[in-house]
């Protein structure tokens, strides 16, 4: 169904929105134009306009609540992220059970506007809080023979209604490469606008990794496993023709279903022309690099 673009916001959204766009002023302001690219990377460069908040958290892939864009926006305020504790095993120096404070609290939270590209060719500009992953990881210390990190989001079958289906593999998976994680654009997000995330958008802790097709970032994580084998990712083992373990945003390569080569921006209204795809969806300047001797559109 096309997504309809509706003036209405609330005025809590319009507010939070002018909040925080006033405070990146102030930051540009404090840091200097130039400081203040760096942090937001070319997307900031660009000017990129953000999604309202109506938009980044009422349009949703969110399978553990449905399978309906507006599912999670329903339903997941079921989902209980109090005393949220994640797991940190496999090849790390000190593996355990933390909080999310634990693994955050002496970090620097950082505003990045981000591109956000979806496999199902639509695309949103999400202006995300949160913290490197690279920082998280240091903090746990990485062991030498590590070279993928794998991820888990949480099962609770009591509070997620869309896992009595099997849609996929429960709970979802996802990974990276250990290069991909460390990668100063990789990200683990708790909030928007300054907000904390909304349970939709998968609170208290996702991760967001920006080049990528957006069922890489995966929500409302509860296992962090640093491994020296490639991980199994939910969307691979439920179609490995469609969804590979890269699968970096290219516009050369078509998904078997669908072309990959434009995007359809959500709030653009009805009748916004589609837009042209970047490759790695616009950092490629930034996370080219990781992929360097590799052919991007054999990556797969
Ligand atoms: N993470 C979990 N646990 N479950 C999901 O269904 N969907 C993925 C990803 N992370 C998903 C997930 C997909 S397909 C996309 S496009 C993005 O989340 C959507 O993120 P958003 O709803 O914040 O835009």
């Amino acid at each position: 169904m096309a997504h309809r673009w509706k003036n209405d916001l609330t005025y809590a959204d319009v507010t939070a929105e002018t909040v925080w766009l006033n405070r990146r002023q102030a930051i540009a302001g404090a840091l200097g134009a130039g400081a203040m690219a760096t942090i937001g990377g070319p997307a900031l460069a660009e000017d990129l306009k953000p999604n309202s908040w109506k938009d980044i958290t009422t349009y949703n892939n969110y399978y553990e609540f449905g399978t309906g864009k507006n599912d999670p926006a329903k339903y997941a305020h079921k989902l209980n992220t109090k005393d949220w504790s994640i797991e940190v095993d496999g090849l790390v120096n000190a593996p355990g059970r933390y909080s999310v404070a634990d693994l955050t609290s002496d970090l620097t939270e950082e505003e990045r506007i981000y591109r956000f590209r979806c496999v199902e060719a639509w695309s949103m500009v999400v202006p995300w809080n949160g913290f490197e992953l690279k920082d998280i990881l240091d903090k746990v210390g990485v062991k030498p023979d590590a070279k993928y990190v794998a991820f888990q989001t949480a099962l609770r079958p009591d509070e997620m209604p869309g896992v009595r289906y099997s849609v996929l593999d429960w709970p979802y998976r996802e990974g990276l490469r250990l290069d991909e994680a460390m990668h100063p654009l990789t990200m683990m997000a708790t909030g928007i606008y300054g907000k904390t995330i909304p349970n939709q958008n998968g609170a208290p802790i996702r991760l967001v990794v920006p080049w990528k097709y957006g069922f890489k970032s995966i929500k409302s994580i509860v296992r962090i496993t640093l491994t020296d084998k490639e991980p199994v990712t939910s969307w691979n083992m439920a179609n490995r023709g469609e969804y590979g373990f890269y699968s970096n945003v290219n516009p050369n390569v078509d998904h078997p279903r669908w072309s990959q080569a434009t995007e359809r921006q959500i709030g653009g209204g009805l009748f916004a022309k589609r837009v042209p795809t970047k490759m790695l969806n616009g950092y490629e300047e930034e996370a080219g690099v990781l992929y360097a001797g590799s052919d991007l559109n054999a990556l797969f």
